[in-house]
């Protein structure tokens, strides 16, 4: 059976210890690293740039993802790029031009991810998903780690899940916030192929046993 991709997101880990937490998700089942960049705009918060991806970049073994939750990511989009970033995931509602900022991601020979958050509607989608690599469906407001899943998000993924049967498309969901053993196997079934599970794995005492178990669902 095709195992559930498992992204950690170290946004509400301890980050005086950030080479521990990295060399806990280097030896995990974790199947790439899922970094929130967030500008204080776009979402009511900062997080972190480019001084702490260097660091994170030389400790990881694994693939990075950027989630961009900042206004206009294409000011910044080649200076990520440079980080050998595996994937750029960028916000539809933060992009203008958002065909554009596809093309650009995937120019800088990286995947391109486009995130909705969730009020967001999935028809901004319909003439964008043949060119993505991945749509990353909110299932919290993003700017915070450790909220509650929203439950309205089951019904996106199956229509987003219906959108690239529909379009012959090959794009994965990837579904961000609030995830954790109990809710996962229902996002899973929905449709998600991958998930982006913060808390849950580091509040639980033993994050690569909650990885493996994850990848269970
Ligand atoms: C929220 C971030 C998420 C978050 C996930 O804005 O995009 O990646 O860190 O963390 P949990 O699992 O705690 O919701
Ligand atoms: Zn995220």
């Amino acid at each position: 059976m095709k195992k559930t991709l498992v992204a950690p997101s170290i946004l509400s880990t301890d980050f005086a210890f950030l080479g521990n937490t990295l060399t806990i998700i280097n030896k995990s089942a974790a199947d790439w690293l899922h970094v929130d960049i967030m500008d204080g705009l776009f979402v009511p918060n900062l997080s972190f740039g480019m001084p702490i991806l260097k660091a994170i970049q030389q400790y990881t073994s694994k693939p990075v993802e950027l989630h961009l939750m900042i206004v206009q990511p294409e000011r910044y989009l080649e200076t990520f790029a440079r980080f050998q970033i595996q994937q750029i995931t960028v916000h539809a509602e933060a992009c203008l031009h958002l065909h554009r900022e596809v093309q650009q991601i995937k120019e800088l020979g990286c995947k391109a991810g486009v995130a909705l958050n969730p009020h967001t509607p999935i028809d901004c989608l319909e003439y964008i998903i043949q060119e993505l690599d991945m749509v990353c469906l909110m299932s919290v407001n993003p700017g915070f780690g450790g909220q509650r899943f929203i439950l309205q998000t089951l019904d996106k993924i199956r229509q987003v899940k219906a959108l690239i049967k529909t379009k012959k498309c090959a794009a994965l969901i990837e579904v961000d916030g609030g995830i954790n053993k109990t809710n996962g196997g229902e996002v899973v079934r929905a449709g998600a192929d991958a998930v982006v599970v913060g808390s849950s794995i580091f509040d639980s005492g033993n994050p690569q046993e909650a990885i493996r178990h994850l990848k269970e669902l």
